[in-house]
């Protein structure tokens, strides 16, 4: 694998609501044809050699929309879940969820499980749901189980350092973002990985989410590899 591609790239896919509302629709219809991009895109991913993809797919600051658009995210996200397994299998990929999964029903939270527990032993793609996922909430959680393993002895506060501090991230078992990729024109991280795209690379597109192609994706891998990450050096 060559130096300058990215092992892992992180999707911000926004513009769902704007996309449908433009062409006269629902916004939900965005969510729905969003939900059938997140198939194609995790298939080209893997197909090109990404080791790690991570999608947004819900924030916890997006339970703040309409009660009715909510229960329509949560109800796709269960039926689309619950397609996954062949998807999945055909293409290797192993998958897993970073966010705080005890807001969903519990009969998605069994879909999850379930995914998780037929791809554990597929060693293509690692692909990371982000549901009720926040940047900030996950810090705080970290911080929490860091103050609890210290008071209980099985850490000592001098040897707390970032390496550690990552073991209680979500995302412990894999590696910084390299590249961060938004959809939607808007650019901001949206509370989206703070502490792991602290060295990314951003590459923003101002097409909607239901618009996003496998050409797209290798567009901004090749913007990537343009790019001169000193990381602080010279
Ligand atoms: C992203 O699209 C999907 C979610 C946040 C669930 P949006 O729903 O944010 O679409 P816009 O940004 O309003 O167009
Ligand atoms: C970010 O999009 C969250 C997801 C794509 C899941 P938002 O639409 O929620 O972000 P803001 O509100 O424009 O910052
Ligand atoms: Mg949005």
């Amino acid at each position: 694998m060559q130096e300058n591609f990215p092992k892992h790239v992180a999707v911000i896919m926004d513009g769902n609501g704007r996309w449908a509302t433009s062409l006269g629709k629902k916004r939900t219809y965005g969510h729905y044809i969003g939900s059938l991009v997140v198939d194609k895109i995790t298939k080209s991913a893997a197909k090109i050699g990404i080791k790690y993809l991570t999608l947004y797919a819900f924030s916890t600051e997006n339970w703040s929309r309409p009660k009715s658009e909510v229960r329509f995210l949560m109800a796709l996200l269960k039926t689309q879940l619950r397609k996954k397994e062949r998807l999945f299998e055909d293409n290797n990929v192993k998958f897993g969820v970073i966010g705080n999964l005890s807001a969903f029903d519990s009969r998605i939270v069994e879909v999850i499980n379930g995914l998780i527990k037929k791809t554990a032993n597929n060693n293509g793609m690692k692909l990371n749901l982000a549901l009720n996922y926040g940047g900030k909430y996950e810090i705080v959680q970290a911080v929490k189980k860091v103050c609890e393993d210290a008071k209980n002895k099985y850490l000592n506060i001098d040897n707390i350092d970032e390496k550690i501090f990552e073991r209680y991230l979500y995302t412990h078992d894999m590696p910084d973002v390299d590249l961060l990729i938004r959809t939607g024109g808007e650019k901001r991280i949206s509370n989206f990985l703070l502490w792991q795209s602290s060295y990314a690379e951003f590459v923003f597109f101002d097409k909607h989410w239901p618009e996003f192609t496998e050409d797209d994706l290798v567009a901004a891998i090749d913007e990537f590899k343009q790019r001169k990450r000193r990381f602080g050096g010279l």
